[in-house]
């Protein structure tokens, strides 16, 4: 993909990111998502892309907008596939709580999984866990390798968790373990870019969070030179069926990074909304609004971060080009 489009993206995500933090703490996720979803379809329109959305706001009966298998973009330049969460951590947004971003994550056609809305086993980590983390094995086993492998103890490794009942047992795992946890009540996506990072203060993401979710990780994983596992955890027939027709045929299979994000050739790119681990959230001024992003390149393994001013009265945030 051509590099210029890496920037084109981060308008993207800036746009959904102005529109929905204005609704930060006002107890509505539903209109933050929305105010997202409409900012960032507008904006993907300028961009010269052949693109699909592969990962999406659900099917064309769910969604009217940046549904599965949308056609967006320019409709001229490379056909891409996209992933996108215009707003990921809607009660965060809602409750004005940390972590809140504007995503996607764009790769040539055909190169990232389409997952379906489901549940996902994941675990990430750094460079440090490439060829030691095992989807099937206990997660003490897991954080000793990664302790091992980053010339750490276990005592000083920090895991982002989400803060669920299904996760009662594996959170008494790492504590016995010895290992610290960072509990999180939504947006498991920027941990697991925080877990590639060296100085965030996060070594591993573990646990069951959604399968969308993970494919856009994944992308930024690869980009940063991470490690991924993960496994589709269908919850009834219907939605074994939807995996099927999604052409993976081995549900119960461990997919590696790889399997996630095919290739060498993926961008990510990502916009705060609420204050994050690595992102700022959107400071809205008399004159300027700031915005602060990360765009990212697998191809040259390239991480920018973006501060934008943007003029309130000279530039529109709903998406539309000025
Ligand atoms: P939203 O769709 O409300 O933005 O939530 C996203 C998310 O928190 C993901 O980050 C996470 O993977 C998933 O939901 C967890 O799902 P659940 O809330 O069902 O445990």
């Amino acid at each position: 993909m051509e590099r210029e489009l890496a920037l084109e993206f981060v308008r993207v995500t800036e746009a959904a990111a102005l529109a929905a933090g204005r609704l930060m703490g006002r107890g509505d996720k539903n209109g933050a998502d929305q105010l997202a979803v409409d900012a960032m379809r507008s904006m993907l329109d300028t961009v010269n892309i052949q693109g699909t959305v592969v990962i999406g706001e659900g099917e064309l009966d769910e969604a009217p907008m940046l549904y599965i298998g949308e056609h967006i973009g320019a409709g001229t330049g490379d056909p891409v596939d996209i992933a996108v969460d215009p707003l990921e951590g809607t009660n965060l947004v809602a409750k004005g709580s940390p972590g809140a971003i504007a995503v996607m994550a764009v790769a040539p056609r055909g190169r990232l999984l389409h997952a379906p809305d489901m549940y996902m086993e994941k675990i990430v980590t750094g460079p440090a866990g490439l060829g030691c983390i095992d989807l099937d094995a206990p997660v003490a086993e897991n954080l000793k390798r990664l302790a091992r492998s980053s010339n750490k103890d276990v005592t000083d490794l920090t895991v982002v968790v989400l803060d669920r009942d299904r996760h009662r047992a594996l959170i008494e795992q790492i504590r016995d373990a010895g290992a610290r946890i960072k509990l999180i009540t939504d947006g498991d996506v920027s941990p697991a870019v925080a877990a590639c990072v060296s100085d965030s203060g996060v070594d591993m993401l573990i646990g069951l969070g959604g399968a969308p979710e993970g494919v856009i990780a994944a992308a930024a994983v690869k980009c940063l030179g991470g490690e991924m596992k993960a496994r589709l955890k269908p919850e009834n027939e219907q939605q074994t069926e939807r995996m099927r027709s999604m052409g993976i045929t081995e549900p119960t299979r461990v997919l590696s990074l790889d399997d996630l994000v095919e290739g060498d050739d993926v961008i990510y790119v990502a916009t705060g909304i609420t204050d994050g681990d690595l992102l700022k959230g959107v400071r809205y001024g008399s004159l300027y609004s700031t915005t602060h992003s990360v765009v990212m390149r697998s191809l040259t393994g390239t991480v920018r971060y973006v501060t934008a001013d943007h003029h309130n009265d000279l530039k529109k945030t709903n998406g539309k080009r000025v």
